[in-house]
């Protein structure tokens, strides 16, 4: 089907260099240059644009350690601060990374809804709530487009789970497609002016996205567009993706596009829908300071680390709390208990992974923050699975003497075409300098000393076929088996293999991992990723329970840092269950049992079971929280800071009780038979109470609800804070209509605000409510005249004060 192509984008002053080109450029334009660039034309001053993945911070054109990245916290903490003027900042904030790292375009922000718990990527978006997400996204564009750098809000539309992303058929009615998953990129391009957009993989109602009418009606018809559709990375999958109004087909090449320049030549595809694709590309290089001179705005400085902390902090949702928090400074001794308490997950996995330079970890963290008291520290249970990098402090790279690791690519003859020397043994070449299409052999090697003498589990993870040696006698000689056929799982998220070594303390051990690669065609070819690691040792898991228990025992407070794992949240899959992996939920019930009061630390990027939860003294829910994270957790421990999120997403008791949970598709088609009841809309329609409802936060100082009064199209909420310290509150606005001749959700969100005061301070949040907010569609937007019940709040489920809201007729 071919849409009816908009043509008002005022581009017509980039015409009489369009005519400057020839047909080869134009199809090379619309084609990246490689991973990351877009083609330089440098007879129309145009040079190549630089795109790069985030969004929790800009990775740059390099997956590389030693060119590192500010590693903000993921989406979900984000949004768990239900602050505008956060997002605002944070999208400064990668702007700011993006220019350092010379890139034009940052792939961000994630805008897909939480529609299930199990979603993969759910760390990665914001919430639940269209309104909530909408409110974000905007602010984040313009975070970052005020500083010169192009958002591309992804993934339109419908990317909701992982299962089969590239060829899912998601089938939803117009209501749930515009209430719901389209809203939140039409306040992004409508509101923000996004520069860019990323069109998904999947499919919606039976045609591709990247061919899908959708990218002209209502993106570039309604919303007024005019900027560039990138494609997700190989989602272009046919020239009748130039039809539509798919602008720039990633990476480059695009092997669905090779044709490109004889199609239009013999007349299949037209010249004027490249041209105008042109010109669109033209325009995004004129506004990111890439066309003429270079005119690239200068972004605002930033205090990178401090902001990442203040992110963390306000992300972070005090979920409950029988007053032993903030804990009291004079503790003497303090139990910290948990594998993510020592190796925290700061981001989750998959194409948004940058590398920070440091990251502080809970353990660390609290050590600093009670620097005068006894902090032991007992793993208790396993949660990162398979091997990590090794420490940088026990590897020396042969060729030059420093920590390292050296690695050498050679062709199928053998000769070396290239070498690097790496300061970390987890590696992926995504984009940058080796030659990985080039190359057979791959190998890495190191000199290796353990602290102890002792018995280390030695490893590799990736893809490909490896041979593992330990001074020159092999070890293993095998290929990891990937499981699933997504490409970006198998890569991002490599399975690993570990053979038993025998170390003794202080004495070398030259260790040498050969991979082979490129032996089968692959749309991944020029990529590839391997860790050279060590797994946790084999430890029986009781008996690391029994070591937490004692640790407790002796404590006047245990700190129980439980998470996920690089296998349960990451891109490429979906989550199967709920649970936290390993023996957690053991050893949290296994320490509360002692007595000593323990608070249980979550570090997951989206809801867990938390089956203990009655059991402990509190919980706080930390997030990704990124590289600050465990100051952060000090920070809000110790209550220096303030504990200022609220969950952008309903929290289950059960994985059971989720009113939509489903992600995996019946014969290709994910069926959205829920309509527009997902969240806290379910919930409530369910009348199924969650563990902890959308919305819901603790705070440390106490509040108490005043007047509500109408003030045009802004509702100004009254309060007081009644407590003895200054504290934070998040406004929540929910509608209701009891009497509407449609369906409605129960209740749903139609605006929010953040307020801040000092003890016995009464504030006003003042938070507009335009029609739109009460509007359903209905072949277009409707306002049902009349009178709407607000219910105004601390959650969905806690919302006392009640005003009357009249709309007139639209
Ligand atoms: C992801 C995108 C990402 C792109 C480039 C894709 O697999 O879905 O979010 O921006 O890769 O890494």
């Amino acid at each position: 089907m071919t849409a009816q192509i908009s043509t008002d984008v005022d581009t017509e002053h980039l015409r009489p260099l369009l005519e400057q080109l020839s047909l080869e450029d134009k199809a090379a334009l619309v084609q990246g240059a490689d991973f990351w660039t877009t083609v330089p034309l440098p007879q129309i001053g145009l040079r190549a644009m630089t795109l790069s993945d985030g969004p929790a911070g800009v990775r740059g054109p390099r997956w590389d350690e030693r060119e590192p990245s500010l590693n903000l916290p993921s989406g979900s903490a984000l949004a768990a601060s239900w602050d505008d003027a956060l997002a605002y900042r944070y999208g400064a904030a990668a702007a700011s990374e993006a220019r350092r790292k010379d890139v034009d375009v940052v792939l961000g922000p994630t805008i897909n809804l939480h529609r299930s718990p199990l979603g993969g990527r759910h760390f990665e978006c914001f919430s639940e709530d269209p309104e909530l997400t909408s409110g974000l996204a905007a602010a984040y564009v313009r975070g970052l487009q005020d500083n010169g750098v192009a958002a591309c809000p992804k993934h339109y539309v419908a990317n909701d789970s992982e299962t089969d992303r590239f060829t899912v058929d998601v089938q939803l009615d117009d209501r749930p497609l515009r209430e719901l998953y389209l809203a939140p990129f039409e306040r992004a391009v409508a509101d923000a002016g996004a520069w860019t957009i990323m069109s998904a993989y999947n499919s919606v109602r039976g045609v591709t996205m990247t061919e899908n009418d959708l990218l002209e009606t209502p993106l570039n018809s309604e919303w007024g567009f005019d900027g560039v559709v990138i494609s997700d990375w190989t989602a272009v999958r046919s020239l009748d993706a130039v039809a539509a109004s798919q602008d720039l087909a990633m990476p480059g090449p695009a092997p669905a596009w090779a044709g490109l320049v004889d199609a239009v030549r013999e007349g299949r595809v037209s010249e004027s829908d490249l041209d105008r694709k042109v010109l669109r590309l033209l325009l995004l290089a004129e506004r990111v300071g890439a066309l003429g001179s270079d005119a690239a705005v200068t972004p605002a400085p930033v205090d990178a680390r401090a902001f990442a902390r203040e992110a963390a902090v306000e992300g972070t949702v005090l979920l409950a709390n029988d007053g032993v928090l903030p804990l009291s400074p004079a503790l003497s001794r303090i139990a910290v208990i948990g594998h993510n308490a020592l190796e925290a997950r700061t981001q989750g996995g998959g194409s948004a992974t940058v590398l920070p330079e440091q990251i502080v970890t809970p353990l660390e963290g609290i050590r600093t923050a009670f620097a005068n008291a006894e902090v032991a520290y007992e793993i208790g249970a396993v949660v990162q699975e398979g091997v990590a990098e090794i420490p940088l402090s026990q590897i020396t790279n042969p060729a030059t003497g420093l920590p390292g690791v050296r690695v050498s690519f050679f062709d199928a003859d053998g000769a070396e075409l290239f070498a690097e020397d790496r300061r970390s043994t987890a590696l992926v070449w995504f984009g940058g300098d080796a030659p990985i299409a080039a190359s057979r052999r791959v190998v890495l090697e190191a000199d290796y000393v353990a602290a102890e003498t002792g018995e280390i589990e030695l490893g590799f993870a990736g893809g490909n076929p490896g041979l593992l040696q330990v001074d020159g006698e092999t070890v293993l000689d095998e290929a990891p088996v990937v499981e699933g056929t997504d490409l970006g799982a198998a890569f991002l998220n490599p399975p690993s293999l570990t053979a038993t070594v025998a170390v003794q303390a202080g004495v070398a051990r030259r260790i040498r991992l050969e991979l082979r690669v490129n032996e089968s065609e692959s749309p991944l070819s020029g990529a590839l990723s391997a860790t050279l690691g060590i797994a946790p040792e084999r430890t029986d898991p009781d008996e690391l329970i029994a070591r937490a228990v004692a640790s407790a025992a002796d404590a006047e407070v245990a700190v129980v840092v439980v998470g996920t794992n690089s296998k349960v949240e990451s891109e490429g899959y979906d989550r199967t269950d709920l649970a936290l992996p390993g023996r957690q939920d053991d050893l949290v019930r296994a320490v509360a049992a002692t007595g000593t009061p323990t608070v249980v630390v979550v570090n997951a990027g989206s809801p867990v079971e938390l089956p203990w939860a009655h059991d402990v003294a509190a919980i706080v829910q930390g997030y990704f929280g990124g590289q600050e994270f465990g100051t952060a957790v000090a920070d809000v421990l110790t209550g220096t800071a303030e504990p200022g999120g609220r969950l952008p997403t309903t929290w289950p008791a059960a994985l059971a009780d989720v009113p939509v949970a489903e992600v995996t598709p019946t014969d290709g088609a994910l069926a959205y038979t829920e309509g527009i009841h997902i969240g806290y809309r379910a919930w409530l329609k369910d009348a199924v109470a969650p563990a902890f409802p959308f919305g819901h936060g603790l705070g440390y100082t106490t509040w108490s609800w005043g007047a509500a009064q109408r003030d045009g199209d802004a509702l100004e909420v009254t309060l007081a804070n009644t407590g003895d310290r200054p504290g934070k509150h998040v406004v929540q606005v929910y509608a209701e209509r009891a009497d509407s001749s449609i369906e409605r959700p129960v209740r749903w969100l139609v605006g929010y605000g953040v307020v801040r005061a000092a003890a016995g301070q009464t504030v006003t949040a003042r938070i507009p409510l335009p029609d739109r907010r009460f509007a359903h569609w209905a072949d277009a937007w409707e306002v049902e005249p009349g009178a709407f019940t607000l219910r105004i709040g601390a959650s969905a489920v806690d919302a006392p004060l009640e005003f009357g809201w009249d709309v007139a007729a639209g």
